[in-house]
């Protein structure tokens, strides 16, 4: 192919040597070369990139598209090519578009006119979409091996703070008590479902494009199902033009790490609270904290806070893709280079925010006392006296309403309800004996709630074994870098 005179692509009259600047009479405007290069950001997907000429190579040689030999020097090329640009010493190019053109130029620029082989039978189409998912798929791995790690971190907390006790909330308003293990146990089953939807999401996204060529497949007899076995992919994708064109599996992506975000939003906000003077529930070192170039008193969660932004930030990208996708025709089209940005950014987002929390949260300080002080506030046991009275016979409407009387008045005397004598307790219902004391403190309270998903440290501590067991059960097998 191409070695005779006259079958040279490019290079006449001035122009640049586009990679497919055959029919091109004049060269690319400068501006619009800059403006349709995506060099600038993709080039970050190199590695899967040369995976996938790697894995198109052998496979074209096992066909007998290209020889052994001619395979050989593509893939020596391509690992060489590799080790420079992890060495520093690739020189990436504007004019040569994306990492896709940059990669193949320099292979030709390397090893000759056999590098000029490996594009038969394929596009950047398939082989950009190839990249994104090869890229997408390790990681989600990443991705789930820092969950895992702050899934630990809280199922290890929760134990540690078993037995604590806090005011439980509805409202904000402070509704029952319960154990801090079981509020940290809160958080990590949220984590659960997050990662149930990366591990469901990932299925998707490990499927091969490779082989779809353009849009509707080659001309030459390719082994998808080879190619898509050597980069770790489940199948070949069954349709060539659903292959390189859809975007869902990022915009899956997106959506389950938009989640996963609103959740560390949310704990992030419960510990910009808890932090505050006014609850004063916990306190982080100072390596997680900032001051204030004007208040010198000032200590803040800037960890949190930061966190509970980025989830916007996320979230937008996750819209960001919904709306570049949307009313897209068949099959690929230029509007898909604008899915690497999101996709990174978000990628880069959630990894940075469970890196960071995986090392905070075992770092938080309970204050023991101050949290059990507020759990006992406000009448909190209050339903526990309701429950007491249905337990003595009362149906527990009628309870309840003997129970509001006794709160009026407890409020009335600045008085908690363990604090009125047994005395006035009867003047409410003559079914209140002596051990409606133990039902009272909040110690009581959580104890009694003491069945499965309950708040009772017994119940926690048996939560902690299964989210232990579950943990254990996908453990990565190699440490996330963050
Ligand atoms: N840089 C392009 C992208 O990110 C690669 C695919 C280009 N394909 C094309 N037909 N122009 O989508």
């Amino acid at each position: 192919m191409g070695d005779k005179k006259g079958d040279s692509g490019g290079g006449k009259s001035g122009k640049p040597d586009k990679l497919w600047g055959g029919r091109f009479s004049e060269a690319t405007d400068e501006f619009i070369e800059r403006f349709t290069a995506s060099v600038g950001f993709d080039a970050r997907l190199y590695k899967q990139d040369i995976a996938g000429s790697i894995a198109h190579a052998t496979m074209l040689a096992e066909a007998g598209v290209l020889t052994g030999e001619e395979a050989r020097q593509i893939v020596d090329g391509l690992e060489a090519i590799r080790a420079d640009i992890e060495q520093g010493r690739f020189e990436w190019s504007v004019e040569l578009e994306d990492v896709h053109m940059n990669v193949e130029a320099a292979l030709t620029a390397r090893i000759g006119e056999v590098g000029k082989k490996l594009h038969t039978g394929r596009s950047r189409n398939d082989q950009v979409a190839t990249d994104l998912r090869l890229y997408v798929r390790d990681e989600i791995d990443a991705i789930r091996g820092l969950l895992w790690n702050l899934q630990t971190a809280l199922v290890d907390l929760a134990e540690r703070e078993a037995d604590t006790i806090m005011p439980g909330f509805t409202h904000l308003q402070s509704a029952q008590p319960v154990t801090f293990g079981h509020h940290m146990l809160a958080w990590y089953e949220m984590l659960e479902r997050d990662d149930a939807r990366l591990a469901d999401c990932r299925k998707r996204v490990n499927v091969s494009p490779l082989g779809a060529a353009a849009l509707a497949g080659t001309s030459f007899p390719i082994d998808r199902a080879r190619t898509a076995e050597l980069l770790g992919f489940n199948a070949p994708a069954g349709n060539s033009l659903d292959a390189v064109s859809d975007r869902d599996f990022a915009i899956e992506l997106a959506a389950a790490g938009s989640i996963l975000m609103t959740h560390l939003s949310r704990f992030s906000e419960e510990l910009v609270l808890w932090m505050s003077a006014q609850f004063g529930f916990v306190d982080l070192p100072d390596r997680f904290c900032t001051g204030s170039s004007i208040m010198p008193q000032k200590k803040n969660p800037d960890v949190p806070e930061l966190v509970r932004g980025k989830a916007g930030r996320v979230q937008g990208h996750l819209q960001s893709l919904l709306s570049l996708m949307k009313s897209q025709p068949l099959a690929y089209n230029k509007d898909n280079q604008e899915d690497k940005e999101p996709v990174f950014d978000l990628i880069d987002t959630l990894k940075d925010c469970l890196f960071a929390y995986g090392e905070m949260i075992p770092a938080i300080e309970c204050r023991r006392e101050v949290m059990r002080e507020a759990a006992g506030r406000d009448c909190a046991t209050a339903t526990d006296l309701a429950d007491y009275l249905v337990r003595k016979g009362l149906a527990f409407r009628d309870a309840h309403a003997v129970t509001g009387k006794a709160v009026a008045v407890a409020l009335e005397r600045g008085r908690e309800l363990h604090e009125l004598t047994l005395e006035e307790l009867n003047g409410f219902s003559g079914r209140i004996e002596a051990d409606i004391y133990d039902v009272l403190t909040v110690e009581g309270s959580v104890a009694a709630r003491d069945h499965f998903g309950g708040t009772a440290p017994a119940q926690v501590r048996a939560a902690v074994k299964l989210a232990r067991k579950a943990l254990a059960a996908r453990k990565p097998t190699r440490e996330p870098a963050a």
